[in-house]
């Protein structure tokens, strides 16, 4: 995928602050710290697209970036064990939830996984709500980087029998680029779906 533009759109709270909806987009979702935003900055090949930081909760609002013009990304904030005031983390729920079902232009919600743990019982229960509301899921399992490879196979297996997958959740890490080719063209054929979008450039 040949990045030609990236660009910073805003950071909202509510939909009444949201971009237009111009463009199919698509939002990365995950547990506080998984590796959200260092996805995203994989993805567009640019290191500080979005804000990535050692300490959980860095993300706080809903941003949104434009892709060459052709495709949205979202980075939401992480959910469950940030260490973040209690007032604070309580309006993260409704807020990506209000995204998720309200967003018209949403073709794919990106969720991402740590390879080393299992799916806790928040993050089964967030996918079964994305079913529920007839979202489209891709799972991707990062920091790959961490683990040999025979470990990573394995886990990768495992996940994928543990969730009840019937497709193979992506590898990846944000440290070797593992898997992002893979996201990109998982990216591409949901778009290809909707003969009504606009397309990616060929990866
Ligand atoms: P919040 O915004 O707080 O929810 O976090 P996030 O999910 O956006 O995570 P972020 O991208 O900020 O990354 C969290 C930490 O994990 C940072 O220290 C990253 O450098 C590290 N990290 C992210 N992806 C990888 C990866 O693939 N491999 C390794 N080794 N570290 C990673
Ligand atoms: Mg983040």
């Amino acid at each position: 995928m040949k990045i030609v533009s990236t660009e910073f759109i805003k950071s909202a709270t509510s939909p009444a602050h949201y971009p237009e909806e111009e463009l199919p987009e698509v939002a990365f979702a995950g547990k506080s710290n998984v590796g959200k935003s260092s996805l995203i900055n994989a993805l567009t090949q640019r290191k500080k697209l979005a804000r990535t930081s050692s300490t959980p909760g860095c993300t706080q609002l809903i941003n949104f970036f434009k892709v060459n013009n052709q495709i949205s990304f979202v980075d939401l904030p992480g959910y469950g064990f940030a260490k973040v005031p209690e007032t604070v983390r309580k309006k993260w729920g409704p807020m990506i939830e209000t995204y998720l079902k309200e967003r018209e232009t949403l073709i794919l919600v990106v969720l991402i996984l740590d390879v080393r743990r299992d799916p806790s019982a928040e993050e089964i229960a967030f996918h079964q709500w994305l079913c529920l509301y007839n979202i489209s899921v891709l799972f991707v399992l990062t920091k790959s980087d961490k683990l040999s490879r025979n470990q990573a196979v394995v886990r990768h297996r495992h996940i994928k029998e543990f969730l009840g997958l019937t497709t193979d959740p992506i590898l990846f890490s944000a440290r070797t680029g593992e898997g992002k080719i893979a996201i990109w063209k998982a990216i591409q054929n949901e778009i290809d779906q909707d003969p009504s979008l606009s397309i990616v450039p060929k990866v």
